[in-house]
């Protein structure tokens, strides 16, 4: 496998769960962000899930100081070059992306195999920002990370074989299932998912029924452990916002198409559990 030193780039709330499940397999893992006060949030997110893993009696207290000791916060992107693999997990922006991937191009050594974990860009536009498109592959987690068992593996058209092998055996390592992908905008899950959870947003603003109402229906009616709209906050509005934009661009058809609500919502700062208020209010 030769994956044996991590590096996750954002530690939002897909990064922090990437960094823990990475680090809990026993693999040096450094997480880097754009500052302190981000990396600091970001770690105790990770404590805060390591904390309620050992509550619920699926770790030890043993295992979760191990864990974290496995883990380097970081905010220099150069404490990176020496991973085998990294994983980045940052705003879904393509001129982010793109912008991040072609930095550490210059310096992480010529083996690291690099990964986005984007939800809805294809690999091959942001590969294209570096010299190593056969070393570049996507591994899109699901959130919550340490809970979701399902990896997508998405190879481009120029992603070496020995790469798909590599990534595979660290995907299983970290506990998780795997599924090959093909690089088109949403992979499978979100190809499936988002058109949904829009549609959701539409069904709220036609007046089908309040939002508590529709969440209540999708999970008693068709045993969804988390309404459309609960799953929205969950996700975040503003990352749902990004991703129903690049597929609406990907495929041109409305049920991509942000709701006029959804883009409101994001203007307002109203991006779900992460601000405190969403299609419900976390008061915080
Ligand atoms: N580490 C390990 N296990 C943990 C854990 C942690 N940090 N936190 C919780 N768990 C375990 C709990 O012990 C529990 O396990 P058991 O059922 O064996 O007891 C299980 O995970 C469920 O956790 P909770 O009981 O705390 O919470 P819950 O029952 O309310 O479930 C949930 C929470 C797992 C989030 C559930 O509501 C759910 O599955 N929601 C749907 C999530 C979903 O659809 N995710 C995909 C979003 S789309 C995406 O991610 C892709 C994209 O690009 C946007
Ligand atoms: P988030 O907003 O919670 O976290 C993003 C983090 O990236 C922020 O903390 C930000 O400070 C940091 N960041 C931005 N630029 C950076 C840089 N150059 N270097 C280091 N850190 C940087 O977002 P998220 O929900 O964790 O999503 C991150 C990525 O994962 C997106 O591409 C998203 O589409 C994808 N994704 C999200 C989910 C989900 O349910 N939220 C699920 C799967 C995949």
């Amino acid at each position: 496998m030769g994956i044996e030193k991590v590096g996750v780039v954002g530690c939002g709330l897909m990064g922090a769960g990437i960094a823990e499940v990475c680090a809990r397999a026993g693999l040096e893992t450094v997480v880097r962000e754009v500052n302190d006060d981000f990396l600091s949030s970001g770690l105790e997110r990770i404590n805060r899930s390591l904390q309620k893993a050992v509550k619920k009696g699926k770790t030890s207290e043993e295992d979760r100081d191990a864990t974290l000791g496995r883990i380097t916060g970081t905010t220099d992107l150069g404490e990176l070059n020496d991973c085998d693999l990294i994983v980045e997990a940052i705003v879904e922006s393509l001129e982010e992306k793109c912008r991040l991937f072609a930095e550490l191009d210059k310096s992480a050594k010529e083996t690291t195999i690099f990964a986005s974990n984007t939800s809805s860009l294809t690999i091959t536009q942001i590969a294209m920002a570096t010299e190593r498109t056969g070393r570049f592959i996507g591994l899109h987690f699901f959130n919550p990370v340490p809970v979701m068992k399902l990896v997508e593996i998405v190879r481009t058209l120029m992603t070496d074989d020995e790469v798909i092998d590599d990534t595979r055996q660290f995907v299983e390592a970290i506990g998780k299932a795997p599924v090959l992908c093909r690089d088109n905008s949403g992979f499978i899950v979100n190809r499936l998912l988002v058109p949904y959870l829009l549609d959701a947003i539409r069904a709220y603003e036609e007046g089908v029924g309040t939002v508590e109402d529709i969440d209540r229906a999708m999970q008693l009616g068709c045993g969804h452990p988390m309404g459309p709209l609960t799953l929205l906050d969950f996700v975040g509005l503003d990352t749902t916002y990004y991703i129903a934009n690049i597929m609406f661009e990907e495929y041109r058809e409305k049920r991509f198409a942000p709701p006029p609500l959804l883009k409101q919502m994001v203007l307002a700062g109203r991006f779900g559990r992460k601000s405190g208020r969403g299609f419900y209010d976390y008061g915080s």
